[in-house]
């Protein structure tokens, strides 16, 4: 059976995931983060205090490190090594070393494999930064977000602010454009939209617009 798989790409703020559940749950498809992964291999090796310029030893981590995702892509668990890490991977020193540990070569390698294992299903949705370049370059839908630093930067900080941390505006917005440039220039398989991914400004569409447009163009290639 051919696998239909939908990649959505871009930086941080876009709403890569908000949009990424809700096709999953339209289509009934996996819902893959697969930021989740690189989050879950920067924790294991805060955890065992390995200095993350020390790139042979993080790559071991992620050849090594069992990550699995769980459940509806509404409540969606992760697990590193048996252990449930949903939460622990959103702190905000994690998603600082993850995007330090995601410009490792050996590490993307890694990790891209355990992706490609991941997505066992006929119908899979797989945000992240190269799902469309890299991971899945055959993939009949390739979706590239993008949206106006100011928007992706407010967004985050609201969502700081629900999680009930205390944070500015402008630390939210200088730390977002830090990771996006980390993500841009990188040398190993950067963030960059696939030649054929269709790109989509998400600054002013609001979430059912995003959506409606959406199910149109993976009708129009289902
Ligand atoms: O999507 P996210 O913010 O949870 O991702 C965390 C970090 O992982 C992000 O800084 C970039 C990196 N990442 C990546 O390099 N490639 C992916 N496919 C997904 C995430």
């Amino acid at each position: 059976m051919n696998k239909f798989v939908i990649a959505i790409d871009g930086p941080s703020g876009v709403g890569k995931s908000t949009l990424g559940k809700a096709l999953a749950r339209h289509f009934h498809f996996l819902f893959i983060d697969s930021g989740a992964v690189y989050r879950a291999i920067a924790l294991q090796a805060l955890q065992q205090h390995t200095p993350l310029d020390h790139r042979e030893a993080v790559a071991a981590i992620a050849c090594r490190a069992q990550v699995k995702l769980e459940g509806d892509p509404d409540a969606l668990r992760v697990y590193l090594d048996g252990q449930e890490v949903t939460q622990a991977i959103r702190a905000s020193e994690v998603t600082r070393a993850a995007s330090v540990i995601a410009t490792i070569p050996q590490v993307r390698e890694a990790v891209v494999e355990k992706l490609r294992r991941m997505a066992d299903a006929s119908g899979v949705v797989m945000d992240g930064r190269d799902i469309g370049t890299t991971v899945f370059p055959n993939a009949p839908v390739k979706l590239f977000l993008e949206a106006a630093p100011e928007v992706r930067a407010q967004r985050r900080w609201l969502e700081e602010r629900n999680k009930g941390r205390e944070v500015s505006y402008e630390q939210v917005k200088a730390e977002l454009v830090e990771r996006d440039a980390r993500d841009r220039d990188r040398a190993a398989t950067p963030l960059v939209k696939a030649d054929d991914a269709i790109l989509i400004d998400t600054s002013t569409l609001d979430l059912e617009k995003l959506i409606a447009r959406v199910l149109e163009i993976v009708e129009s290639r289902g």
